[in-house]
Parts: structure tokens; C-alpha cells; sequence
């Protein structure tokens, strides 16, 4: 069985299919010609994951999920959440982000925060998701080279490094991505396919 992954984004491809392998495809938008831009505009994580999943569903056709990612930080009322990618204003400029979020917290005592991913799974005609989180605080400066997004200024629980520190190996093992796909993964392996 095929399900389309609304994503062109590599890493994530990369990760997804190691975890559900066997007798599911995982295909990227690219390889169903979907080209355009998939509109993320409702105002939580469950949302834009829903309405990714259902575009695809409704215009091809196809079985598929999607996923929205967001950082939660509590003395922030759990901002940036779903506007995680453009934080700072641009779409996807991290450095800006980060710079905002050491900012935002200067004064700060309590660092706590999380990442919460919610995968949307449209499959016939059920409709399901999965939440991954992973606990853990914001440093106060940036520290290490690895990963993407804010992972320089993530420490998570019961570690003292940064993701970018700890390196993909141990983030992929730990990550809130991770989880909620592992979710993924064993509800798809209930179906009798
Ligand atoms: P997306 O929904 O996966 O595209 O994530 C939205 C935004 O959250 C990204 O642009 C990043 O800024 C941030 N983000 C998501 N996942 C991670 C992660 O694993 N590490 C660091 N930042 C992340």
C-alpha cells in the first residue's frame, strides 16, 4: 500500500521511512506532482496537520498524512507554537527566531518548553492523529552545530546538551517527531493490508 507523506522535506522523508518500513510506501508530494503550496493557516498544530492531509486526500485522491511541529514555551504562554517557522517575521530564518526566543526570555526564571508534533493520518475513511512531545528547557545562549530550527537553544529533559549538541542519533531516538510517527507506525500495523 502506498500513503503520500505531505512533505518534500528530505530529512524528515529520510526518517519517516525507516520507521514504518515493510509493506507500506511512503511517497513525497514531488512524487505525485503535487507542486503547489499547501495552505497552513489555521491556528494550531492539529489544525494545519488536518488541513494538509485533507488538500491531498480531497484533490488526488490518496491516503495520506502530515505533520505540524511547533515549540511550546510555557513562560511564553506556549509561543512560538504554530507560528514556530516564522517567529521572527520571515518564514524560516532560525537564527532570527532563536535570537527572538533569548530575547523574549532574558528575564526569565523559568526556561521550561517542548516540542509537540501532531501527525494528521487520512486513510479511506478514517481520519486519526498522533502527538509526539519531548520536555525539556531553553538554554540561554546557543550551543552546537547539528540538526535545524531551534535544536542550538533546546535542551531536553534529563540531558545537560543542546539537540544541535547530541547530534541526529540521539535526537531521532528521543524526539518528538519520533514519537508521534512511532504512533503512526503501530496504528499502521494493525491494518490488515
Ligand atoms: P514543521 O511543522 O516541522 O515545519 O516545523 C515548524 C517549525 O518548528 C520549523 O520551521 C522549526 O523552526 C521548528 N521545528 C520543528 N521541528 C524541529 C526540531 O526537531 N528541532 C528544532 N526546531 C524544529
Amino acid at each position: 500500500m502506498k500513503i503520500v507523506f505531505a512533505t518534500n522535506n528530505k530529512h524528515k522523508l529520510e526518517e519517516v521511512r525507516k520507521i514504518v518500513a515493510g509493506k507500506i510506501e511512503i511517497v513525497s508530494l514531488e512524487e505525485i506532482s503535487c507542486f503547489e503550496d499547501i495552505p497552513e493557516t489555521a491556528d494550531t498544530l492539529e489544525g494545519n496537520a488536518l488541513l494538509k492531509a485533507n488538500y491531498i486526500k480531497n484533490k488526488f485522491g490518496l491516503n495520506c498524512f502530515a505533520d505540524d511541529t511547533g515549540l511550546e514555551v510555557e513562560a511564553l504562554n506556549n509561543a512560538p507554537g504554530v507560528f514556530s517557522a516564522r517567529y521572527a517575521g520571515t518564514a524560516h530564518d532560525s537564527e532570527a527566531n532563536m535570537k527572538k526566543l533569548l530575547s523574549e526570555l532574558t528575564d526569565k526564571e523559568n526556561r521550561k518548553a517542548r516540542f509537540r508534533t501532531v501527525i494528521a493520518l487520512i486513510i479511506e475513511n478514517d481520519t486519526l492523529l498522533f502527538e509526539g512531545i519531548v520536555n525539556g528547557s531553553i538554554g540561554t545562549e546557543k550551543k552546537g552545530e547539528n540538526g535545524f530550527g531551534y535544536d542550538p537553544v533546546f535542551i531536553p529533559e534529563g540531558y545537560t546538551q543542546s539537540f544541535a549538541e547530541l547530534g541526529d542519533e540521539i535526537k531521532n531516538k528521543i524526539s518528538h517527531r519520533a514519537e508521534a510517527v512511532h504512533k503512526l507506525n503501530d496504528y499502521l500495523n494493525t491494518l490488515k493490508l
